[in-house]
């Protein structure tokens, strides 16, 4: 419900980005991942946006590291928040991390899987110091989750 303190002239324009191999959800180790596409989970996403009342809500997957820096280069100033699957980058990619550092958009990072439980490689993110905050290991609700904080932090 709206509050009289509630900010609701403030844009909502949410950018959701997914890293390498992600496009293979659905039929990627399902025992880690689940049976849900990408495209379920993009279709899932744009329901709640609405119901949540975000003015927009785009996607990109993409297997090139670069693709995806230039997306959140260019999401300044056009989107206010970046939901992001950096898969496997994660764990290596400063070029993601100086990215991520080097615009204003607050940046929640995803993981479906509990990185923490896992390899220990996986146990190290280097994107997370410049994240907002980390939501791992819920599967599918990773994303709602990260939704509705978003959502809800642009209300404020
Ligand atoms: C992942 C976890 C990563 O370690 C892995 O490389 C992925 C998916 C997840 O959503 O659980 O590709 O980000």
């Amino acid at each position: 419900m709206a509050s009289l303190t509630e900010n609701t002239l403030s844009t909502k324009r949410i950018l959701v980005l997914n890293g390498p191999n992600l496009n293979l959800l659905g039929t990627r180790e399902p025992e880690i991942y689940g049976s849900t596409t990408l495209a379920d989970i993009n279709n899932i996403l744009k329901l709640k946006a609405k119901e949540l009342g975000a003015d927009e809500i785009n996607f990109l997957q993409s297997n090139f590291e670069g693709e995806l820096v230039e997306a959140i280069q260019k999401a300044r100033g056009r989107y206010d928040f970046i939901l992001l699957n950096a898969a496997a980058l994660t764990h290596y990619s400063i070029a993601l991390r100086d990215a991520i550092a080097a615009i204003p958009v607050p940046v929640i990072e995803i993981h479906l899987s509990n990185i923490h439980k896992r390899e220990e490689f996986r146990h190290t993110s280097v994107i997370a110091p410049v994240c907002l905050g980390q939501i791992s290991g819920f599967g599918i609700d990773s994303y709602v989750a990260a939704l509705e904080i978003a959502i809800r932090k642009l209300k404020v």
